[in-house]
């Protein structure tokens, strides 16, 4: 049984760096660590020259005095593979390491992740140091897992050098086998880019206005996924030879790659770095204060729920964030590190390691504070951490629980990727993406990601009552049978504009749309149009049994549609422009289920319309009432829910509770009107 997330005990954490201190600092932090209820450190992940200081010259004695003191003092650590990192002495000697940006020059040593995956170079020196590593340290009884890496994809997910070229070539070699097939789905005959021979494909280069070959392009997302994909399973099939087995293997951070896919393959699960202070950052904040501010936390800790239902926080933040040269943050004021503490564990964490112990004196770095400052003077931030430790020993029982939704929003790493090469796509992604989010969350209506994989069966789509597929622009008919059979065992399933557009190469269908979803949806696109900046915001009648119809926005984006089954029953019609009296939403039973397809994107007021009408909304409203300002989380477990209610708000709030609950925190049974001070958070149990 691994000792983090082991269903029994949630623990707190936190990331040092034993080689930027004096080594006469070490006994003491430890110590401290434990005295603030930290029994958990992560370390090495940068620190490749205290490995191997010179080419296949390898020296463990740093890091043996450190785990011996760790041993010493009862600290369990998580230690790092520090390919991050390549040192000076191998990027200088090795130049083709490096990564490149699109015109070719090179990503010079001087900050971090300035390597490539692919690097036949590179991938020797660095399993040469894993395995060395992992043969000298795996047996260490302070060690518990271990990170592969940091962050990867993180700072770029762009790679362009030579041995990047050479592998996206045989990359997509591997695909298609023949160059007439690669030519044929990548459509390169229009403009002229058919490829006579395997050396003429590469990885995107300059172009004139950088509008490369759409389908090559989303060959390439695919590309740099799977390479990095490669380099985790790389660094993972060398560490479990040595491992202990009860030693877990994770990475950090969630960038824009198939980590469902790095996680099923390579780790035991995921752990994600955790800033919602990056809301209050001074060049962000415009962007940001209508929305969510640090709320929007919730959704990426979704996605990582997604990726691995059980999971930790790695870095979770401790103080004010900046760099030198970017990323001016506030201090986290008075109870925000709980606050976003809970936010992380309401939303499934089971481990929480707070980044960084002390803030460092030198480097990029100097403005990214941890739980100390530079010296290492007792401070309120500390008094935090404290104080949350203590709480959790209250919590335990949460651990192993499970996160409860019952909406959820189905993704695919395809649609993402097309997504960010396609601005019409974008567009709608983004709308919809916010909407959705910002509507679940001030209706207090939990709700997950789901994302569709090869492989996926029918009961993960199963533990849903109603899925939202905002839009399925690329799609295929196995997804779409997927579909199907989820709705017709009793399924709902929301489908927005654009439906069935892309076969799986970003290529469009000449069929009718929604393409593969046709038959599904009982509905068929007659026509299609980005909405006029001129005309404004159009909108939906949604006929409401009689009395006033709903009006929703139908942003961006209009499918016309008609009915096309005898089943299908218009909802709701445009009402504006020349279309006017046109279908806009379509209900359509099939087998036990039942499919909306609205022409349209997911604005936060269309979202909300359609959770509160079709049920979703408010789901504990029987034992909350909640204002705007607060999240609910609940999390489940043999019977028993505990309830997570957080402020984010400054200020405080009023809320009802309408039943007698277990505050968890205070240990005593509350009911009634209450006030929960700005930031405050409370944990409450119902017994099952
Ligand atoms: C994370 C990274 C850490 C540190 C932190 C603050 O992205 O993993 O090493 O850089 O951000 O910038």
């Amino acid at each position: 049984m691994s000792y983090l997330l082991d269903g029994n005990r949630m623990i707190l954490g936190t990331c040092y760096y034993p080689e930027q201190w004096p080594q006469d600092m070490w006994q003491n932090d430890l110590q401290r660590m434990h005295e603030t209820g930290i029994e958990v450190i992560r370390i090495a992940e940068f620190a490749w020259n205290k490995f191997e200081p010179h080419e296949n010259v390898y020296d463990f004695s740093f890091f043996d005095r450190f785990l011996d003191l760790c041993e010493d003092e009862k600290m369990k650590v998580i230690f790092c593979t520090p390919s991050a990192t390549p040192p000076a002495w191998l990027t200088e000697k090795y130049p083709e390491v490096l990564n490149a940006r699109k015109d070719g020059v090179l990503i010079r040593h001087g900050e971090r992740r300035h390597y490539n995956y692919n690097s036949p170079i590179y991938r020797k020196m660095t399993s040469q140091l894993v395995e060395k590593m992992a043969q000298h340290y795996a047996a260490r009884s302070c060690i518990i897992g271990w990170q592969i890496d940091n962050e990867i994809n993180c700072e770029t997910d762009e790679f362009y050098s030579q041995s990047d070229d050479i592998a996206f070539r045989d990359f997509v070699h591997q695909k298609y086998q023949t160059l007439e097939k690669l030519n044929q789905e990548w459509g390169t005959v229009f403009w002229n880019q058919t490829y006579t021979d395997w050396s003429e494909v590469h990885v995107p280069r300059i172009t004139n206005q950088d509008s490369t070959n759409p389908h090559e392009v989303l060959d390439y997302k695919r590309f740099v996924s799977d390479s990095a994909c490669r380099w985790a399973g790389m660094q993972s099939d060398i560490l479990r030879r040595y491992l202990k087995p009860e030693d877990f293997i994770t990475t950090n951070g969630l960038f824009n790659l198939d980590n469902h896919r790095m996680a099923q393959e390579s780790l035991d699960f995921m752990t994600y770095d955790c800033y919602p202070n990056f809301a209050y950052m001074t060049e962000l904040y415009d962007g940001w204060k209508e929305g969510l501010l640090d709320r929007e936390w919730s959704r990426n800790l979704s996605e990582v729920r997604s990726v691995s239902g059980r999971f930790g926080i790695m870095e979770q933040q401790s103080g004010a964030n900046g760099w030198t040269t970017r990323m001016e943050s506030p201090t986290p004021r008075p109870g925000q590190i709980r606050l976003w503490t809970m936010q992380s564990i309401a939303h499934g964490a089971d481990y929480v390691s707070y980044f960084r112990w002390r803030t460092s004196t030198m480097g990029t770095e100097i403005y990214w504070h941890g739980i100390l400052d530079y010296s290492s003077r007792e401070n309120r931030r500390i008094r935090e951490v404290r104080q949350i430790a203590g709480e959790l020993s209250h919590m335990q029982e949460i651990a192993g629980s499970t996160y409860r939704a019952r909406v959820a929003v189905v993704k695919t790493h395809d649609n993402e990727w097309d997504a960010q090469l396609d601005r019409w796509h974008h567009r709608l992604e983004e709308c919809s993406e916010n909407g959705i989010f910002a509507a679940a969350t001030h209706t207090h209506t939990p709700m997950d990601y789901l994302y569709l994989q090869a492989g996926t069966q029918v009961e993960k789509l199963q533990k849903y009552e109603l899925l939202i597929f905002p839009h399925a622009v690329v799609i295929t008919s196995e997804q779409a049978g997927l579909l199907e059979e989820y709705v017709r065992r009793g399924g709902k399933l929301i489908l927005g504009c654009r439906a069935g557009l892309k076969n799986e190469n970003g290529r469009c269908t000449m069929q009718d749309l929604p393409g593969v979803l046709r038959s599904l949806s009982g509905a068929v696109v007659t026509e299609f149009s980005p909405v006029a900046p001129d005309d404004g915001m159009m909108y939906v009648k949604w006929e409401n049994g009689g009395e006033r119809p709903i009006r929703l926005p139908a942003a961006e984006y209009n499918d016309l549609l008609q009915p096309d089954a005898s089943d299908s029953e218009v909802l709701g019609v445009y009402n504006d422009s020349y279309y006017a009296g046109t279908p806009a939403l379509i209900r359509h039973p099939h087998g036990k289920g039942t499919v909306w397809s609205y022409g349209s994107t997911f604005t936060e007021q269309t979202a909300a319309v359609f959770l509160n009408r079709l049920g979703f909304a408010e789901p504990y409203g029987d034992l909350f009432e909640l204002p705007e300002q607060c999240e609910i989380a609940c999390r489940e477990k043999a019977g028993d829910r505990y309830f997570f209610i957080l402020n984010y708000d400054k200020k405080p709030v009023h809320i009802l509770l309408k039943k007698k609950l277990k505050d968890m925190l205070r240990g005593e049974r509350v009911t009634g009107e209450m006030v929960l001070s700005g930031y405050g958070v409370m944990v409450l149990m119902q017994e099952g």
